[in-house]
Protein backbone atom coordinates (compact mmCIF):
# COMPACT_ATOMS: atom_id res chain seq x y z
CA UNK A 1 0.00 0.00 0.00
CA UNK A 2 2.85 2.31 0.78
CA UNK A 3 4.60 1.75 -2.18
CA UNK A 4 1.06 2.13 -3.91
CA UNK A 5 1.41 5.55 -2.80
CA UNK A 6 4.50 6.34 -3.48
CA UNK A 7 4.48 5.51 -7.10
CA UNK A 8 0.97 7.60 -7.62
CA UNK A 9 3.26 10.25 -6.27
CA UNK A 10 6.09 9.56 -8.56
CA UNK A 11 3.44 9.82 -11.70
CA UNK A 12 1.94 12.69 -10.05
CA UNK A 13 5.28 14.16 -9.87
CA UNK A 14 6.02 12.96 -13.45
CA UNK A 15 2.71 14.21 -14.96
CA UNK A 16 3.41 17.69 -13.48
CA UNK A 17 7.04 17.96 -14.69
CA UNK A 18 5.40 16.96 -18.14
CA UNK A 19 2.68 19.54 -18.00
CA UNK A 20 5.59 22.38 -16.79
CA UNK A 21 7.87 21.13 -19.93
CA UNK A 22 5.17 21.58 -22.34
CA UNK A 23 3.58 24.53 -21.21
CA UNK A 24 7.51 26.40 -21.48
CA UNK A 25 7.91 24.72 -24.38
CA UNK A 26 4.45 26.18 -25.82
CA UNK A 27 4.66 29.60 -24.17
CA UNK A 28 8.55 30.83 -24.08
CA UNK A 29 9.38 34.29 -23.44
CA UNK A 30 11.42 36.34 -26.21
CA UNK A 31 15.01 35.42 -25.58
CA UNK A 32 16.25 32.51 -25.92
CA UNK A 33 19.99 31.21 -24.27
CA UNK A 34 20.88 28.02 -25.90
CA UNK A 35 23.63 26.62 -23.72
CA UNK A 36 23.20 29.02 -20.48
CA UNK A 37 26.12 27.44 -18.56
CA UNK A 38 26.33 29.00 -14.73
CA UNK A 39 24.60 32.79 -16.25
CA UNK A 40 27.89 34.01 -15.69
CA UNK A 41 27.31 36.72 -18.78
CA UNK A 42 23.67 38.10 -17.52
CA UNK A 43 23.03 41.31 -15.54
CA UNK A 44 19.92 39.18 -13.70
CA UNK A 45 20.43 35.79 -14.01
CA UNK A 46 17.10 35.20 -13.07
CA UNK A 47 15.73 37.52 -16.05
CA UNK A 48 12.51 36.31 -16.62
CA UNK A 49 12.52 37.83 -20.46
CA UNK A 50 14.44 34.95 -21.19
CA UNK A 51 14.58 30.89 -21.16
CA UNK A 52 17.50 29.34 -20.03
CA UNK A 53 18.86 26.06 -21.57
CA UNK A 54 21.56 23.61 -21.60
CA UNK A 55 22.77 19.87 -21.53
CA UNK A 56 23.43 19.52 -18.26
CA UNK A 57 22.51 20.10 -14.88
CA UNK A 58 24.92 20.09 -12.06
CA UNK A 59 26.34 21.83 -9.22
CA UNK A 60 30.71 21.55 -9.05
CA UNK A 61 32.54 22.59 -6.32
CA UNK A 62 36.25 22.90 -7.50
CA UNK A 63 39.20 23.26 -5.23
CA UNK A 64 41.71 25.77 -6.44
CA UNK A 65 43.71 25.45 -9.73
CA UNK A 66 45.86 27.22 -12.01
CA UNK A 67 43.46 29.54 -13.43
CA UNK A 68 41.31 29.89 -10.24
CA UNK A 69 43.98 30.23 -7.25
CA UNK A 70 40.35 30.61 -4.61
CA UNK A 71 38.46 27.71 -6.17
CA UNK A 72 34.97 28.20 -7.62
CA UNK A 73 31.98 27.06 -7.48
CA UNK A 74 29.61 26.28 -10.44
CA UNK A 75 26.08 26.14 -10.70
CA UNK A 76 24.73 25.10 -14.13
CA UNK A 77 20.71 24.74 -13.39
CA UNK A 78 18.87 25.49 -17.01
CA UNK A 79 14.66 26.36 -17.47
CA UNK A 80 14.74 22.95 -19.28
CA UNK A 81 17.60 20.91 -19.86
CA UNK A 82 17.72 20.18 -23.40
CA UNK A 83 20.48 19.62 -26.53
CA UNK A 84 21.06 22.76 -28.95
CA UNK A 85 21.47 20.47 -31.56
CA UNK A 86 17.71 19.35 -31.48
CA UNK A 87 15.33 21.82 -29.86
CA UNK A 88 11.34 21.02 -29.29
CA UNK A 89 10.47 24.41 -29.83
CA UNK A 90 8.39 25.92 -33.07
CA UNK A 91 9.72 27.90 -36.34
CA UNK A 92 10.12 31.41 -34.94
CA UNK A 93 9.65 31.25 -31.44
CA UNK A 94 12.12 33.70 -29.83
CA UNK A 95 12.94 36.96 -31.03
CA UNK A 96 16.57 36.93 -29.56
CA UNK A 97 18.74 33.97 -29.29
CA UNK A 98 22.41 34.00 -27.61
CA UNK A 99 24.82 31.10 -28.73
CA UNK A 100 27.67 30.88 -26.29
CA UNK A 101 28.97 27.12 -26.94
CA UNK A 102 32.02 25.51 -25.12
CA UNK A 103 35.24 26.76 -27.45
CA UNK A 104 38.24 24.42 -25.40
CA UNK A 105 38.94 20.80 -26.61
CA UNK A 106 41.11 20.40 -23.82
CA UNK A 107 39.61 17.27 -22.19
CA UNK A 108 42.42 16.69 -19.83
CA UNK A 109 42.27 19.69 -17.52
CA UNK A 110 38.93 18.96 -16.01
CA UNK A 111 38.95 22.47 -14.10
CA UNK A 112 37.04 25.47 -13.39
CA UNK A 113 37.71 26.43 -16.71
CA UNK A 114 36.25 23.33 -18.37
CA UNK A 115 33.32 23.14 -15.96
CA UNK A 116 32.70 26.60 -16.53
CA UNK A 117 32.96 26.93 -20.45
CA UNK A 118 32.88 22.60 -21.34
CA UNK A 119 34.52 21.24 -23.61
CA UNK A 120 34.16 20.31 -27.18
CA UNK A 121 34.34 16.30 -28.01
CA UNK A 122 33.55 13.71 -30.71
CA UNK A 123 32.48 15.71 -34.04
CA UNK A 124 32.24 18.67 -32.35
CA UNK A 125 31.91 20.67 -35.85
CA UNK A 126 28.87 19.04 -36.89
CA UNK A 127 27.46 19.62 -33.34
CA UNK A 128 27.99 23.74 -33.97
CA UNK A 129 26.92 23.87 -37.50
CA UNK A 130 23.32 21.65 -36.35
CA UNK A 131 23.55 23.93 -32.99
CA UNK A 132 23.60 27.32 -35.69
CA UNK A 133 20.86 25.70 -37.88
CA UNK A 134 18.31 25.28 -34.80
CA UNK A 135 19.36 28.43 -33.42
CA UNK A 136 18.61 30.06 -36.58
CA UNK A 137 15.32 27.68 -36.68
CA UNK A 138 13.82 29.05 -33.83
CA UNK A 139 14.71 32.45 -34.26
CA UNK A 140 11.79 34.93 -36.03
CA UNK A 141 12.39 36.59 -39.43
CA UNK A 142 14.20 39.84 -38.53
CA UNK A 143 14.98 38.64 -34.81
CA UNK A 144 18.87 38.44 -33.63
CA UNK A 145 21.65 36.29 -32.78
CA UNK A 146 24.19 37.20 -30.70
CA UNK A 147 27.31 34.52 -31.05
CA UNK A 148 30.00 34.01 -28.37
CA UNK A 149 33.27 33.13 -29.44
CA UNK A 150 36.62 32.90 -27.53
CA UNK A 151 39.45 31.72 -30.21
CA UNK A 152 41.89 30.00 -27.51
CA UNK A 153 42.00 27.17 -29.34
CA UNK A 154 40.00 27.54 -32.73
CA UNK A 155 39.98 30.80 -35.31
CA UNK A 156 36.75 32.70 -35.60
CA UNK A 157 36.28 32.04 -39.48
CA UNK A 158 36.35 28.81 -39.17
CA UNK A 159 33.39 28.30 -36.76
CA UNK A 160 31.62 31.01 -38.91
CA UNK A 161 32.14 28.31 -41.63
CA UNK A 162 29.71 26.44 -39.97
CA UNK A 163 27.06 28.55 -41.03
CA UNK A 164 25.55 30.10 -44.38
CA UNK A 165 23.85 33.05 -42.09
CA UNK A 166 26.24 36.22 -42.68
CA UNK A 167 27.02 37.92 -39.29
CA UNK A 168 26.19 41.63 -39.30
CA UNK A 169 29.27 43.04 -37.10
CA UNK A 170 31.02 42.10 -33.95
CA UNK A 171 33.68 43.50 -30.89
CA UNK A 172 36.50 41.88 -29.45
CA UNK A 173 37.04 41.54 -25.73
CA UNK A 174 38.31 39.71 -23.14
CA UNK A 175 41.75 37.84 -22.45
CA UNK A 176 44.53 39.15 -25.21
CA UNK A 177 40.86 40.38 -27.08
CA UNK A 178 40.46 37.00 -27.76
CA UNK A 179 36.67 36.69 -27.29
CA UNK A 180 34.67 37.78 -30.25
CA UNK A 181 30.91 39.07 -30.03
CA UNK A 182 29.35 38.43 -32.99
CA UNK A 183 25.58 39.52 -34.30
CA UNK A 184 23.26 38.34 -37.04
CA UNK A 185 20.04 39.17 -38.36
CA UNK A 186 17.78 36.61 -39.44
CA UNK A 187 16.61 37.55 -43.27
CA UNK A 188 13.92 35.81 -44.76
CA UNK A 189 15.10 33.82 -47.40
CA UNK A 190 13.00 34.55 -50.78
CA UNK A 191 12.17 30.58 -51.38
CA UNK A 192 10.97 30.34 -47.97
CA UNK A 193 8.70 33.34 -47.65
CA UNK A 194 7.40 31.68 -50.95
CA UNK A 195 6.62 28.24 -49.05
CA UNK A 196 5.19 30.16 -46.04
CA UNK A 197 2.37 32.47 -48.26
CA UNK A 198 1.45 29.02 -49.78
CA UNK A 199 0.78 27.30 -46.40
C1 LIG B 1 30.74 28.65 -22.84
S1 LIG B 1 29.61 27.82 -21.78
C2 LIG B 1 28.31 28.99 -21.62
C3 LIG B 1 28.64 30.04 -20.63
C4 LIG B 1 27.47 31.00 -20.37
N1 LIG B 1 27.17 31.82 -21.52
C5 LIG B 1 27.68 31.87 -19.16
O1 LIG B 1 27.48 33.09 -19.25
O2 LIG B 1 27.99 31.32 -18.09
C6 LIG B 1 28.93 26.63 -22.88
C7 LIG B 1 27.79 25.77 -22.33
O3 LIG B 1 27.29 24.98 -23.41
C8 LIG B 1 26.76 23.80 -22.87
N2 LIG B 1 26.58 22.84 -23.98
C9 LIG B 1 27.53 22.15 -24.66
N3 LIG B 1 26.99 21.43 -25.63
C10 LIG B 1 25.65 21.66 -25.59
C11 LIG B 1 24.54 21.19 -26.34
N4 LIG B 1 24.72 20.33 -27.37
N5 LIG B 1 23.33 21.63 -26.02
C12 LIG B 1 23.14 22.50 -24.98
N6 LIG B 1 24.15 22.98 -24.22
C13 LIG B 1 25.39 22.57 -24.53
C14 LIG B 1 27.78 23.39 -21.83
O4 LIG B 1 27.21 22.52 -20.88
C15 LIG B 1 28.19 24.76 -21.26
O5 LIG B 1 27.48 25.03 -20.08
Amino acid sequence: MEHMNENAEEEWNRAQDAKEFEFMRDNPPPVLDACCGSRMMWFDKQDERALFIDRRRERIEMKPDKSYPSGCVIDVAPDMQLDFTCLPFSNSAFSLVVFDPPHLQREEAKGCLTYKYGVLNGDWRAMLRDGFAECFRVLRPEGVLIFKWAETEVPLREILALTDEKPLFGHKSGKQMGTHWVTFIKVPKVGADKTANAE
